[in-house]
């Protein structure tokens, strides 16, 4: 079935009209009564049902029985190939102990990097296909998936070439991204290896072609600004887009960075400062919020609101990762970006899907159902939008396509 026209929607979320900042974030371009025709996997018209039942009569029928019907989120921060788990360490920050403290007693993310180098790709792609088989569960349809456990050349390379192979053999559609400067490699300094980084590291991963987009974990006793500046600089002028991991722990300042080198998103931001909400708000540069991972620390949610209300573009995503977030779960993150965050339920679609896709470079192809994007959409077992949080932690998710292809149920 390569034609075909999708109706009997109960509520239609395009999430039309191009990325959104600020105020107009809350127009989801919600329709009662909506349908639209797909053909070779991309959309070809968006209308009522009654003159696109009129116009497609005669083609292959999708009803959607009265369900709600949004486009496919886009989740553009995650970290989901990595070799290992680190259940132990959740065990001990439930005992107390905190994320950072993990980390600088030689555990946290340094474990993952032991065990992501002493994973073979296959069994990466393998994990990671099991991964995305869940996030595609949730309705995920394009993901961004950052390297970073390797800390080297080869094991970063093996890490973006799985990503590769996930992209062919898997529905969910990857976006790669060098994330090199993820932790200090045990043995060396913060400031020799973003040396080795800007020298060596990050021209061997521009001349593979395995990844669009560099990152950077800019955060007090891990890179500091001025390192985060230099590796940053470095990879865009080897063609990288940036993105930043800002202020998570502390105000480091590393989301104004983000905005004054033209990062495409800056991350996290639980503890930004006010004068860096203005300045992301004035920029170009996603406010991306991961409301899963402050949850999973315990920590105070980023300021969304202000974000917002400051005219900010905000995308949501799930950080999923071995370590301070291991979860993917998409309704768990509306619940907690329209409960705790203040997010109305159409702002935290908008933040999931067109400026998610944004944030990851595919604002052209997905994100929203207009005419001339990929046919990616869910389709849920409710009639409107308000049931997303409301099912708080549920997922409603019935059916997923991916390029006008069923992917999912
Ligand atoms: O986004 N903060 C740094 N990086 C990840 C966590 C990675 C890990 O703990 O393995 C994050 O939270
Ligand atoms: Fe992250």
């Amino acid at each position: 079935m390569n034609r075909f026209l999708v109706t009997d929607i109960g509520e239609l979320v395009t999430c039309g009209g191009g990325v959104k900042r600020g105020a107009a974030m809350k127009n989801a371009g919600a329709v009662k009564d909506g349908a639209f025709f797909v053909a070779d996997g991309v959309i070809q018209a968006v209308g009522s049902r009654e003159e696109l039942e009129k116009r497609y009569r005669g083609e292959a029928r999708f009803s959607c029985n009265g369900a709600l019907v949004t486009p496919g989120f886009v989740d553009s921060h995650t970290h989901a190939v990595f070799g290992g788990e680190r259940s132990e360490e959740f065990s001990m920050r439930l005992r107390g102990a905190s994320y950072m403290s993990v980390m600088e007693s030689g555990g946290g993310i340094a474990a993952t990097v032991a065990a992501t180098r002493a994973a073979t790709e296959e069994e990466l792609v393998r994990r990671g296909k099991e991964h995305l088989a869940r996030m595609l569960a949730f309705g995920v349809t394009t993901a961004e998936v950052k390297s970073g456990y390797g800390l080297d050349t080869e094991t970063e390379l093996k890490q973006l070439s799985a990503v590769k192979k996930l992209g062919k053999i898997q529905p969910v559609e990857l976006v790669p991204t060098y994330m090199g400067a993820h932790a200090v490699p045990a043995g060396t300094t913060a400031e020799a290896y973003i040396e080795r980084c800007v020298n060596e590291i990050l021209p061997k991963i521009a001349e593979s072609g395995l990844a669009e987009f560099a990152d950077i974990f800019c955060e007090e006793g891990v890179f500091s600004l001025s390192q985060s500046e230099k590796y940053l600089l470095k990879a865009g002028s080897l063609g990288f887009r940036l993105k930043l991991h800002a202020d998570e722990m502390v105000s480091l300042g590393g989301a104004g960075l983000g905005a004054r080198l033209g990062a495409v998103s800056a991350d996290h931001l639980l503890k930004i400062g006010k004068e860096d909400i203005a300045r992301l708000a004035k920029s170009d540069t996603i406010a991306t919020v991961l409301p899963l991972t402050a949850f999973c620390l315990g920590e105070d949610y980023a300021p969304a609101r202000a974000l917002i209300d400051g005219g900010a573009i905000v995308a949501a995503a799930s950080d999923f990762n071995p370590g301070s977030c291991c979860s993917c779960s998409v309704p768990l993150l509306i619940a907690l970006c329209c409960i705790y965050m203040k997010m109305s339920v159409e702002e935290t679609l908008t933040a999931l899907t067109i400026n998610g896709a944004a944030a990851c470079g595919r604002e052209k192809s997905s994100g929203s159902i207009e005419v001339g994007k990929q046919a990616d959409f869910v389709v849920f077992s409710c009639n409107k939008k308000e049931f997303l949080p409301y099912y708080t932690g549920m997922n409603l998710v019935k059916t997923v396509f991916k390029k006008g292809v069923r992917a999912y149920g």
